[in-house]
């Protein structure tokens, strides 16, 4: 596919172009002079082979072992100047000594870039990224990037690999547990709160942390939910749903984005020039850094865009790929590609300059030693205040999806039988990345749960089922069983796509054993992916998901349980029936055939399962109840565009306190095309005491309705339909809204779902 690009400056200027410093992304701050020029003073300086060298990240180490590759070989090319940045590398005191040789003994004492994946936490483990999404607080995704911004800077990290705001849409993709799931909107304002929390106001602060955005592009959409494999996506889909969030940091100012290692109808992201260089940087103004992921330079080659490793660092270099992550294609063979064609020299600058930058803004030609600090680093890595804010995470993002006859809460004093192997599995608490957090950290279920009779039953990676007599025995002499079922941590993460996405091992076998039993089963969810459940779940009457939730899983969901919480997360993915039914996602177009109950209609459905799925995009229940009142809608005409407000009343009619996500969808105009049923622009977790009624208020603009089209984002005039409720599938208040009029908003517009929605709750 080619995509459109909207020129802003034609090939010609871009190439003549020095770099461009002033200004990092749209809302960064302009970079002062003295650095300006001590770049400008140091790319005339720098020879081509010190400027590959400052192009090239290098593995320090390996995830499971940081710093195993620091040996002399390293320093040496520390020393010549022909590294730019590790990854795979911590600790205050070793990183001093390598930061050391590259300041004090390389030519140009170019201070050196540490980098690594701090996703949800560095020591102190928060919930997996997918859960901090299910919180529908976008406060607690940015508190849990700023606890790992703290914890990593102070271990003497510049730079960390998240977040990763890839859409989904197929949970059978391993690297769902990484990102928010399947919404843009949601996606777009989980990622910005990240963003901020790891970035905050200041970069050259002491605590901050350098954010990639990651992995641009259409990662996300790889077909089939197989990691690495190819997308084809339309340009529209492309652009209204899985650039959305890239759109929506870049004018957050992130710092660094990351390229995808899979490619877009044929064309590898990693040497994408009309992707990167034209929407990225053209399109965008985006000036921040662009690293490439690891070794896609080179696999260029495999992919069979490029045949020589020249020409996939030509290709590279030319899609505006600046860094290019352990393949060393830049540093041994760009020279060849420069020597054979000298236009790509003022390529090279240019991305020196933006490398350079980034070394600037996060402080480091002014003290490149100030991040790492081996005496606080013991104080401050999983301090109490961090593990309180984990335990705070842990339980808003709880998603209780199923609370038939108040099985739940359960009552102090009541027998309870603690089934599955999950619930004392330390190690999956921490999810598929855990940067340096230890199992021993965490408090499982199981410790939490006290006094409880515990048996394991089963685990979902063994074919063992002699658990499952102990299992049923301790059932029987219980009132209710807590079942917990899912996948350990190693079912998800990176290339951990699974075809069938039922319960793994026999779990199922345990479920059976235990429904004989009779007594009231309770079943605790841990997974890094929603799970295709109907079956499992058939006529079990309470459900609560809990993901992987970090340090504090075991407290969090024993407190839930108990009602001592009053869970209150939403799913930030659908769950699906049966694996057979992804994709899956709620902002579907409604076809020319709607999904019909009636078999004998011929429709868009499958004949041997239910329509939709099992658990809709945005459902969470709670203790408590709501109802929705008193929608009132006002417009505003400013100029050719329109402002809204959109207000209702929510009201708690249940016994206890409790919080309400409140969900706003709309359904835009777009003259010959089928759009979305629903798409969610607007969303806040408010919280209620009982008999408490408030009111919430959004601010729309015209500009979230925009659509995209050939000439670029069109604004339709017409009805809007607007939903407001307690999911995708549960709207309990409507209305519309007109737009007066047809407009076009330019090609570096904010538009559609990346735009913000202001919400005040009184
Ligand atoms: C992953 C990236 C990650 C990088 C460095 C790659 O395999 O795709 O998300 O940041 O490794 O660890």
């Amino acid at each position: 596919m080619e995509l459109r690009r909207r020129e802003v400056l034609v090939a010609g200027t871009l190439l003549a172009a020095a770099i461009r410093f002033p200004a990092f992304a749209q809302s960064a701050p302009a970079l002062p002079r003295q650095h300006a020029e001590r770049i400008a003073r140091l790319i005339a300086a720098m020879s081509v082979e010190e400027k590959l060298g400052q192009m090239t990240q290098v593995a320090g180490g390996r995830q499971v072992a940081l710093n195993s590759r620091l040996d002399a070989a390293a320093l040496d090319r520390v020393r010549a100047g022909r590294i730019g940045s590790f990854l795979h590398v911590a600790g205050g005191e070793p990183l001093r000594e390598l930061q050391r040789v590259a300041v004090e003994e390389s030519p140009h004492g170019i201070p050196l870039l540490f980098a690594m994946d701090v996703v949800h936490g560095y020591r102190t483990i928060f919930p997996v990224p997918l859960a901090l999404a299910a919180s529908f607080d976008p406060a607690v995704a940015e508190e849990a990037a700023r606890v790992a911004a703290i914890e990593a800077a102070v271990s003497g990290l510049h730079w960390t690999f998240a977040p990763m705001i890839d859409i989904a849409r197929d949970a059978r993709w391993g690297r769902v547990v990484e990102g928010a799931g399947e919404d843009p909107y949601l996606g777009a304002r989980i990622a910005v709160a990240q963003v901020q929390g790891f970035q905050t106001a200041d970069l050259a602060g002491r605590d901050a942390v350098l954010a990639c955005a990651k992995h641009l592009g259409a990662y996300g959409a790889g077909m089939g939910g197989r990691d690495y494999d190819t997308a084809d996506v339309s340009e529209r889909t492309l652009r209204e749903v899985y650039l959305q969030p890239f759109r929506a940091v870049a004018a957050a100012g992130v710092g660094t984005m990351m390229t995808a290692f899979n490619d877009l109808a044929g064309v590898p992201t990693t040497g994408n020039a009309d992707l990167v260089r034209g929407i990225l940087r053209d399109e965008w103004n985006y000036q921040g850094l662009v690293v490439s992921d690891w070794n896609a330079v080179s696999e260029l080659i495999d992919h069979g865009a490029a045949s020589t490793p020249a020409e996939a660092a030509a290709l590279a270099l030319r899609a505006s790929v600046d860094m290019d992550m352990t393949s060393d294609t830049y540093a041994e063979h760009l020279g060849t590609a420069l020597a054979n064609d000298p236009t790509l020299l003022p390529l090279v600058d240019q991305a020196v300059g933006r490398i350079l930058a980034t070394k600037a803004r996060l402080g480091l030609f002014d003290d490149p030693y100030r991040f790492g600090d081996a005496v606080r680093e013991r104080t401050v890595l999983g301090s109490a205040d961090h593990r309180a804010k984990a335990r705070r995470a842990a339980e808003r993002s709880l998603v209780l999806l199923r609370n038939e006859g108040g099985v739940l809460p359960l009552t102090a004093g009541a027998r309870v039988a603690l089934v599955g192997a999950l619930a004392d599995d330390a190690r999956s608490t921490l999810g598929s990345w855990k940067a340096r957090g230890v199992q021993e950290d965490s408090v499982t279920l199981r410790t939490a749960m006290g006094d409880v009779t515990y048996a394991p039953g089963v685990a979902p990676r063994s074919d063992d089922e002699a658990g499952i007599p102990a299992a049923v025995t301790a059932a029987q002499n219980a009132d209710v069983v807590v079942l917990v079922l899912g996948e350990d941590f190693d079912h998800s993460g990176e290339a951990r796509s699974r075809a069938d996405i039922t319960l793994p091992g026999p779990q199922m076998a345990l479920i059976a054993a235990l429904r004989e039993v009779g007594k009231p089963i309770v079943v605790v969810l841990m997974n890094g992916r929603p799970l295709a459940l109907e079956a499992a779940l058939d006529g079990i009457p309470a459900v609560l998901e809990t993901w992987f939730a970090g340090n504090e899983a075991g407290p969090a969901i024993a407190d839930a349980l108990y009602g001592r919480v009053n869970p209150a997360g939403r799913l930030p993915m659908g769950m699906p029936r049966t694996s057979g039914q992804l994709p899956l996602f709620y902002a579907h177009p409604p076809t020319g055939r709607p999904a019909n109950p009636d078999l004998a209609v011929d429709s868009a459905r499958y004949h041997d399962t239910d329509i939709g799925p099992l658990f809709a995009f945005g459902h969470g229940l709670g203790y408590a109840s709501f109802t929705y009142a008193d929608l009132a809608l006002d417009t505003h005409l400013d100029g050719q565009k329109a402002r809204y407000t959109v207000g209702c009343t929510i009201t708690n009619d249940g016994r206890v306190a409790g919080d309400e996500v409140v969900q706003l969808y709309i359904r835009a105009p777009a003259a010959g095309l089928a759009r979305p049923e629903r798409e969610l622009r607007g969303f806040v977790r408010v919280p209620l005491d009982s008999g408490q009624t408030r009111r919430v208020s959004f601010t729309l603009t015209s500009d979230q309705f925009a659509h995209w089209d050939d000439d670029g984002w069109q604004v339709a005039p017409g009805r809007v339909d607007l939903m407001i409720g307690a999911s995708s599938a549960d709207i309990r208040l409507t209305g519309a809204l007109a737009v007066p009029q047809a407009y076009a908003l330019p090609a570096d517009a904010v538009a559609g779902a990346a735009l913000a929605t202001p919400v005040t709750v009184s």
